[in-house]
């Protein structure tokens, strides 16, 4: 900040631009912008000054002395940061301010490479076939520019995939006169893995499955759909976003040729960040369809960096560096443990209470409780439980437009706990839910 000449009148700012001097009004707006912890304005008061205990991304008891973000159950949506990975994304942001992104890049390069470290761990991968993406669909939709087509071609998919997926298969299909193919399910709603077997033929050409459902529900059986795919030599692309930061994965078990996940969901790292793995051996057969953002022509092998972005956000990827740290030191098995005790106990509980239906009808093995109230649209049970603080998401049909049809369904709440989830705060939800069942309108 340097001094304007005329100093009554205020200062320049880095652009020489005037800013106005500091009124006792706008000096608390910059002590508020300088406090590095966040006041929230009178409007989100609803969702908590008070101290709360919260349990940090250990399952450690702490007390948060600061204002409290609504009671928060859509991790499976978007979790948020912990301070330490907000911190490694403010770091980097300041870096890149003082020394210039070239200098700042160079100076934090080592680091950036333990994120592909770090990543191919929690796929149990090697990291030089690991590509960073911004979200689990800009990797998945370059990989699927490798997938040729001619007509009479099959694609087969599960019942539970994303449907942004399902929409991007069937387009793609239909410009080239082939079909997509959902594979028969088990009684859960799962791969049939009889029926898939008796499907593999010649004119199979990918297999596509979200190994959890967005709206919640079965874990498909992704190592045995990997051993068929592989005996047939179908690539196999496995959309991994509900499923990395919540359960061990292991890349090499289940055969998979892709797999995709962002960083923003059960890894805790930030939004616009994610990663994918892609099996060496499938890259070497590809042709060079995928978009060469990295100045990578068409004259040069296909590599993991084909998926790239060329100006991928450094500072997010120190932040998704900090969330795999966390991740690494707590141990997935750790983790998986602490959000299994949390989803099951409120699925228990969300079953007892008359007019809620939880779509899972056994305990879940995952993260995501999935309900409906009777009588009340989700997006409005979302909004009674978001005007007392409780934030779930509504989900529409669209998230896994196959099931949800079977289903009969249009949209269900879900609510995501997290290892970071209190008892407290899960009950505070039952009850709400108890009284919103009970008050229709
Ligand atoms: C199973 C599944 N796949 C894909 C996505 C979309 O991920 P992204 O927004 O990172 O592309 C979601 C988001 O909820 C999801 O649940």
């Amino acid at each position: 900040m340097r001094r304007n000449c005329d100093a009554s009148v205020g200062e320049c700012d880095d652009f020489g631009r005037l800013e106005p001097k500091p009124t006792t009004k706008n000096s608390r707006l910059r002590r508020a912008q300088a406090d590095p912890e966040p006041r929230f304005p009178p409007e989100t008061a609803v969702y908590g000054r008070r101290r709360r205990t919260r349990l940090d991304y250990h399952g450690q008891v702490t007390t948060q002395t600061r204002p409290s973000p609504p009671l928060y159950f859509n991790h499976g949506g978007c979790s948020f940061t912990t301070t330490s990975t907000l911190d490694a994304v403010v770091k980097q942001l300041r870096l890149e301010q003082a020394l210039g992104n070239s200098v700042a890049d160079l100076t934090s390069s080592a680091d950036r490479s333990r994120v592909y470290t770090l990543a191919a761990q929690a796929l149990s991968a090697d990291a030089a076939n690991i590509a960073l993406t911004d979200s689990h669909t800009t990797g998945w939709a370059k990989a699927l520019q490798t997938i040729s087509l001619n007509a009479g071609d099959v694609i087969l998919t599960s019942r539970s995939e994303w449907g942004g997926n399902l929409s991007a298969l069937q387009k793609l299909a239909q410009r080239h006169g082939s079909s997509v193919v959902v594979i028969p399910t088990a009684a859960d709603g799962s791969v049939c893995l009889k029926s898939l077997a008796t499907l593999m033929n010649k004119s199979v050409k990918l297999i596509s499955v979200s190994w959890i459902g967005s709206n919640g529900g079965h874990v498909e059986p992704v190592a045995e759909i990997g051993q068929l795919a592989r005996a047939h030599g179908v690539p196999f692309f496995l959309d991994a976003s509900q499923v990395v930061g919540q359960l061990p994965v292991d890349v090499k078990h289940i055969g998979c040729d892709v797999l995709t996940t962002p960083g923003r969901k059960w890894l805790r790292g930030p939004k616009g960040t994610g990663f994918m793995y892609l099996r060496p051996e499938y890259l070497a057969k590809c042709q060079v369809t995928a978009q060469a953002d990295k100045g990578l022509d068409s004259s040069t092998p296909l590599t993991v960096k084909h998926f790239e972005a060329s100006s991928a956000s450094a500072p997010l990827q120190m932040g998704l560096l900090a969330a795999l740290v966390q991740l690494e030191q707590v141990g997935v098995e750790a983790v998986q443990k602490q959000i299994l005790t949390r989803s099951q106990y409120l699925w228990e509980r969300l079953k007892g209470i008359p007019g809620v239906n939880c779509i899972c009808p056994v305990a879940p093995q995952h993260g995501l409780v999935a309900f409906n109230v009777v009588g009340q649209a989700a997006t409005a049970v979302r909004q009674k439980l978001m005007d007392i603080g409780i934030e779930v998401a509504a989900n529409q049909a669209a998230f896994t437009p196959l099931d949800m049809h079977e289903r009969q369904l249009d949209a269900v709440v879900r609510a995501s706990p997290h290892a970071c989830t209190t008892t407290d705060e899960i009950d505070q939800l039952i009850g709400a839910v108890r009284l919103i069942s009970q008050r229709r309108g």
